[in-house]
């Protein structure tokens, strides 16, 4: 197995992606999230980059039954039903709905990689849920959502513990481009946590918007055994 992290979306080249099963990352909070949207039961995650096209796409969908999400500098968008925090995301809002969503950098990530083999969607909180999904893949490609096209520490991390996590199930070591191996250093010597997790700069800035309540909830290790699977343009919960 190969095994290859990029650090923000803009360095993978797109034929590295197309044969891959592609692992989306955005601990703080896209797919945090999102991750949380599915496991509460929302039918359909379908990610979208503009705040205009996501409004486009609810409509013609149909509102009935489709609620829109996003963020922008992390807080709501304006008209929107709800922003990007994972708290907001309980089954009792969710369950059977359509999402069209809109985020920052996690949306953007996801539809870099909407040409791949396989999508999937990675936080701390479904990472042994997508270990095992990806174990027996040929060539996995982590995307990190990164923040504003630099590098996030937070998907480092994750992307480190999933190389972690996978090492230990595949028949064989992955072979690791020179990213993934930095991500496995750091996960081999940082313990996720929610201080280490609000340290960081999209940590920091949750704080100043108010919002720092979501970042415990984003450091939680499999609080669920879900994984969202693009299909047909949209992220439902995998049946493999
Ligand atoms: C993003 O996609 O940039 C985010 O998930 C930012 C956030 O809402 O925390």
């Amino acid at each position: 197995m190969t095994f290859d992290v990029y650090f923000t979306p803009a360095e993978a080249e797109a034929s590295s992606l197309q044969s891959a099963t592609v692992v989306v990352i955005d601990v703080i909070r896209a797919t945090t999230s999102m991750v949380e949207a599915v496991a509460n039961g929302a039918s359909r995650v379908y990610p979208v980059v503009s705040a205009e096209d996501a409004v486009k796409l609810a409509q013609s969908i149909g509102r009935e039954d489709t609620l829109l999400a996003g963020e922008r500098k992390a807080v709501k968008i304006e008209g929107f039903d709800l922003g990007n925090s994972p708290r907001e995301f309980g089954r009792e809002v969710v369950e059977g709905k359509r999402l069209v969503w809109t985020t920052t950098n996690g949306t953007v990530a996801l539809a870099a990689a909407k040409e791949s083999g396989r999508v999937v969607a990675c936080a701390f909180t479904n990472l042994s849920a997508v270990a095992r999904l990806v174990a027996r893949d040929e060539a996995v490609v982590v995307l990190c959502a990164g923040r504003e096209g630099r590098f996030a520490v937070d998907d480092a991390l994750c992307a480190g513990a999933l190389v972690r996590r996978v090492a230990q199930s595949a028949s064989s070591a992955p072979v690791l481009n020179d990213a993934a191996r930095a991500c496995e250093v750091l996960a081999a010597h940082i313990e996720v946590s929610a201080d280490f997790l609000a340290g960081t700069e999209a940590g920091q800035m949750l704080e100043a918007v108010g919002l720092g309540d979501d970042v415990p909830l984003c450091a939680e290790i499999d609080r669920h055994n879900v994984v969202p699977v693009i299909r047909e343009q949209a992220l439902v919960a995998s049946d493999e």
